[in-house]
Protein backbone atom coordinates (compact mmCIF):
# COMPACT_ATOMS: atom_id res chain seq x y z
CA UNK A 1 0.00 0.00 0.00
CA UNK A 2 1.65 3.19 -1.03
CA UNK A 3 1.24 6.62 0.55
CA UNK A 4 -1.89 7.63 -2.05
CA UNK A 5 -4.03 4.82 -0.78
CA UNK A 6 -3.16 5.19 2.60
CA UNK A 7 -4.83 8.55 2.42
CA UNK A 8 -7.65 7.60 0.35
CA UNK A 9 -8.50 4.56 3.14
CA UNK A 10 -8.17 7.60 5.45
CA UNK A 11 -10.88 9.33 3.37
CA UNK A 12 -12.79 6.48 3.67
CA UNK A 13 -12.73 5.88 7.31
CA UNK A 14 -13.83 9.76 7.17
CA UNK A 15 -17.20 8.40 5.41
CA UNK A 16 -17.42 5.36 7.53
CA UNK A 17 -17.31 7.55 10.43
CA UNK A 18 -19.71 10.46 9.35
CA UNK A 19 -22.28 7.85 8.80
CA UNK A 20 -21.87 6.25 12.21
CA UNK A 21 -21.40 8.63 14.45
CA UNK A 22 -24.97 8.78 15.50
CA UNK A 23 -24.93 5.20 16.32
CA UNK A 24 -21.59 6.01 18.25
CA UNK A 25 -22.79 8.60 20.00
CA UNK A 26 -26.18 6.66 20.56
CA UNK A 27 -23.91 3.80 22.58
CA UNK A 28 -22.19 6.16 24.23
CA UNK A 29 -25.21 7.81 25.40
CA UNK A 30 -26.01 4.93 27.35
CA UNK A 31 -22.75 4.01 29.18
CA UNK A 32 -20.83 7.48 28.96
CA UNK A 33 -21.87 10.81 28.13
CA UNK A 34 -22.83 11.22 24.27
CA UNK A 35 -19.98 12.19 22.42
CA UNK A 36 -18.25 9.56 21.01
CA UNK A 37 -19.48 9.82 17.54
CA UNK A 38 -19.35 13.84 17.82
CA UNK A 39 -15.78 13.59 18.89
CA UNK A 40 -14.48 11.25 16.00
CA UNK A 41 -16.76 13.00 13.38
CA UNK A 42 -14.91 16.23 14.11
CA UNK A 43 -11.28 14.61 14.15
CA UNK A 44 -11.72 12.53 11.10
CA UNK A 45 -13.65 15.49 9.15
CA UNK A 46 -10.37 17.68 10.31
CA UNK A 47 -7.96 14.43 8.74
CA UNK A 48 -9.59 15.12 5.86
CA UNK A 49 -9.57 18.04 5.30
CA UNK A 50 -5.93 18.08 6.37
CA UNK A 51 -4.96 15.20 4.14
CA UNK A 52 -6.26 16.77 0.96
CA UNK A 53 -3.03 19.07 0.86
CA UNK A 54 -1.01 15.46 1.74
CA UNK A 55 1.41 15.69 -0.88
CA UNK A 56 4.77 13.36 1.27
CA UNK A 57 5.02 10.08 -0.71
CA UNK A 58 6.17 8.75 3.18
CA UNK A 59 3.57 6.36 4.51
CA UNK A 60 5.29 7.79 7.92
CA UNK A 61 4.14 11.70 7.33
CA UNK A 62 0.77 11.09 6.39
CA UNK A 63 0.22 9.06 9.52
CA UNK A 64 1.82 11.48 11.50
CA UNK A 65 -0.64 14.33 9.64
CA UNK A 66 -3.43 11.93 11.09
CA UNK A 67 -2.34 11.76 14.31
CA UNK A 68 -1.86 15.50 15.09
CA UNK A 69 -4.79 16.41 13.93
CA UNK A 70 -6.75 14.19 15.85
CA UNK A 71 -5.39 15.15 19.24
CA UNK A 72 -5.96 18.55 18.48
CA UNK A 73 -9.53 18.35 17.30
CA UNK A 74 -10.83 14.88 18.98
CA UNK A 75 -10.56 15.60 22.91
CA UNK A 76 -12.69 13.16 25.36
CA UNK A 77 -10.72 9.88 26.45
CA UNK A 78 -10.47 8.78 22.17
CA UNK A 79 -8.55 11.97 21.14
CA UNK A 80 -4.92 11.45 22.65
CA UNK A 81 -6.11 7.14 22.85
CA UNK A 82 -6.56 7.30 18.65
CA UNK A 83 -4.07 9.87 18.82
CA UNK A 84 -1.05 7.82 20.40
CA UNK A 85 -2.07 5.09 18.22
CA UNK A 86 -1.78 6.81 14.89
CA UNK A 87 1.72 8.38 16.25
CA UNK A 88 3.15 4.94 17.51
CA UNK A 89 1.89 3.94 13.65
CA UNK A 90 3.40 6.97 11.80
CA UNK A 91 7.08 5.82 13.56
CA UNK A 92 6.29 2.19 12.71
CA UNK A 93 6.04 3.60 9.25
CA UNK A 94 8.46 6.20 9.05
CA UNK A 95 10.61 6.23 5.79
CA UNK A 96 8.42 3.45 4.58
CA UNK A 97 7.03 4.69 0.70
CA UNK A 98 4.51 1.27 -0.04
CA UNK A 99 3.71 -0.92 2.95
CA UNK A 100 3.46 -4.73 2.55
CA UNK A 101 1.75 -7.30 4.99
CA UNK A 102 4.86 -7.47 7.23
CA UNK A 103 4.88 -3.55 7.97
CA UNK A 104 1.26 -3.58 8.35
CA UNK A 105 1.53 -5.95 11.12
CA UNK A 106 4.86 -3.57 12.91
CA UNK A 107 2.24 -0.45 12.53
CA UNK A 108 -1.11 -2.62 13.94
CA UNK A 109 1.26 -3.74 16.91
CA UNK A 110 2.78 0.17 17.32
CA UNK A 111 -0.67 1.05 17.34
CA UNK A 112 -2.36 -0.95 19.75
CA UNK A 113 0.75 -0.52 21.97
CA UNK A 114 0.37 3.03 21.93
CA UNK A 115 -3.27 2.65 23.05
CA UNK A 116 -1.91 0.27 25.47
CA UNK A 117 0.64 2.75 27.00
CA UNK A 118 -1.71 6.21 27.15
CA UNK A 119 -4.65 4.78 28.61
CA UNK A 120 -3.07 2.23 30.85
CA UNK A 121 -6.19 -0.66 30.20
CA UNK A 122 -6.10 -4.11 29.93
CA UNK A 123 -8.09 -6.17 28.30
CA UNK A 124 -11.24 -7.18 29.73
CA UNK A 125 -12.11 -3.71 31.19
CA UNK A 126 -14.50 -2.89 27.77
CA UNK A 127 -12.33 -0.32 25.86
CA UNK A 128 -11.35 -0.22 22.57
CA UNK A 129 -8.54 -2.66 23.42
CA UNK A 130 -10.87 -5.69 23.56
CA UNK A 131 -11.29 -4.89 19.89
CA UNK A 132 -7.67 -4.04 19.00
CA UNK A 133 -5.63 -6.62 20.86
CA UNK A 134 -7.51 -9.51 19.39
CA UNK A 135 -7.45 -8.28 15.93
CA UNK A 136 -3.85 -8.07 16.47
CA UNK A 137 -3.38 -11.15 17.47
CA UNK A 138 -5.30 -12.99 15.05
CA UNK A 139 -3.70 -10.94 11.70
CA UNK A 140 -0.07 -11.81 13.89
CA UNK A 141 -1.75 -16.13 13.60
CA UNK A 142 -2.79 -15.61 10.04
CA UNK A 143 0.64 -14.25 8.62
CA UNK A 144 2.33 -17.13 10.79
CA UNK A 145 0.35 -19.84 8.96
CA UNK A 146 0.56 -17.89 6.00
CA UNK A 147 -3.07 -17.35 5.57
CA UNK A 148 -4.24 -15.73 1.96
CA UNK A 149 -5.72 -12.50 2.06
CA UNK A 150 -9.06 -13.65 1.99
CA UNK A 151 -8.52 -15.79 4.48
CA UNK A 152 -7.12 -13.21 7.01
CA UNK A 153 -9.83 -10.55 6.18
CA UNK A 154 -12.05 -13.61 7.03
CA UNK A 155 -10.42 -14.09 10.23
CA UNK A 156 -10.49 -10.59 11.15
CA UNK A 157 -13.87 -10.34 10.53
CA UNK A 158 -14.95 -12.85 12.93
CA UNK A 159 -13.02 -11.81 15.81
CA UNK A 160 -13.88 -8.58 15.50
CA UNK A 161 -18.02 -10.02 15.55
CA UNK A 162 -16.97 -11.75 18.97
CA UNK A 163 -14.93 -9.19 20.54
CA UNK A 164 -17.90 -6.37 19.76
CA UNK A 165 -19.99 -8.84 21.31
CA UNK A 166 -17.76 -9.72 24.40
CA UNK A 167 -17.38 -6.11 25.04
CA UNK A 168 -21.32 -6.72 26.24
CA UNK A 169 -20.52 -9.23 28.47
CA UNK A 170 -18.18 -7.14 30.41
CA UNK A 171 -18.48 -4.39 33.30
CA UNK A 172 -16.52 -1.15 32.49
CA UNK A 173 -13.35 -0.91 34.58
CA UNK A 174 -11.72 2.20 32.68
CA UNK A 175 -13.36 5.48 31.22
CA UNK A 176 -16.59 7.23 32.16
CA UNK A 177 -18.40 3.77 31.52
CA UNK A 178 -16.72 2.79 34.78
CA UNK A 179 -18.60 4.86 36.81
CA UNK A 180 -21.52 2.97 36.26
CA UNK A 181 -20.20 -0.47 37.35
CA UNK A 182 -22.66 -3.61 37.15
CA UNK A 183 -25.05 -0.94 35.30
CA UNK A 184 -22.36 -1.24 32.15
CA UNK A 185 -23.49 -4.95 31.47
CA UNK A 186 -25.44 -5.87 28.61
CA UNK A 187 -23.97 -2.71 26.67
CA UNK A 188 -21.87 -2.48 23.89
CA UNK A 189 -18.39 -0.51 24.20
CA UNK A 190 -18.80 2.78 22.08
CA UNK A 191 -14.62 2.86 21.38
CA UNK A 192 -14.54 -0.74 20.80
CA UNK A 193 -17.43 -0.37 17.86
CA UNK A 194 -15.54 3.23 16.15
CA UNK A 195 -12.27 0.99 16.09
CA UNK A 196 -14.42 -2.09 14.67
CA UNK A 197 -15.17 0.53 11.93
CA UNK A 198 -11.49 2.09 11.46
CA UNK A 199 -10.18 -1.59 11.43
CA UNK A 200 -13.16 -3.07 8.72
CA UNK A 201 -12.40 0.28 6.02
CA UNK A 202 -8.74 -1.07 5.90
CA UNK A 203 -9.66 -4.51 5.59
CA UNK A 204 -12.39 -3.25 2.73
CA UNK A 205 -9.44 -1.16 1.25
CA UNK A 206 -6.94 -3.80 0.74
CA UNK A 207 -6.63 -5.86 -2.75
N1 LIG B 1 -8.07 3.97 29.41
C1 LIG B 1 -8.61 3.63 28.24
N2 LIG B 1 -7.95 2.82 27.39
C2 LIG B 1 -8.50 2.49 26.19
N3 LIG B 1 -9.68 2.95 25.76
C3 LIG B 1 -10.38 3.75 26.58
C4 LIG B 1 -9.90 4.14 27.86
N4 LIG B 1 -10.82 4.96 28.42
C5 LIG B 1 -11.84 5.08 27.53
N5 LIG B 1 -11.57 4.37 26.43
C6 LIG B 1 -12.39 4.25 25.23
O1 LIG B 1 -12.91 5.53 24.90
C7 LIG B 1 -14.28 5.41 24.60
C8 LIG B 1 -15.02 6.70 24.95
O2 LIG B 1 -14.55 7.72 24.12
P1 LIG B 1 -15.20 9.20 24.13
O3 LIG B 1 -14.78 9.84 22.86
O4 LIG B 1 -16.64 9.10 24.41
O5 LIG B 1 -14.43 9.92 25.27
P2 LIG B 1 -14.92 10.48 26.69
O6 LIG B 1 -16.37 10.68 26.72
O7 LIG B 1 -14.08 11.60 27.12
O8 LIG B 1 -14.35 9.32 27.46
P3 LIG B 1 -14.77 8.46 28.65
O9 LIG B 1 -16.20 8.09 28.38
O10 LIG B 1 -13.87 7.28 28.62
O11 LIG B 1 -14.55 9.31 29.85
C9 LIG B 1 -14.74 4.22 25.41
O12 LIG B 1 -15.85 3.59 24.79
C10 LIG B 1 -13.52 3.30 25.44
O13 LIG B 1 -13.51 2.37 24.38
MG1 LIG C 1 -17.89 9.98 25.75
Amino acid sequence: MKAEQVIQTLQAMNQVIDREAQYLTDLDAAIGDGDHGINMKRGFAAVSTKLEGETSEDCGDVLKTVAMTLISTVGGASGPLYGTAFLKAAQAAKGKTDLNKEDALEILTAAVEGVQFRGKAARGEKTMLDLLIPVKEAYADALDEGLSLEETKQRIFSVMDESIAYTKTIIATKGRASYLGERSLGHQDPGATSSYFLIKTVLDSVE
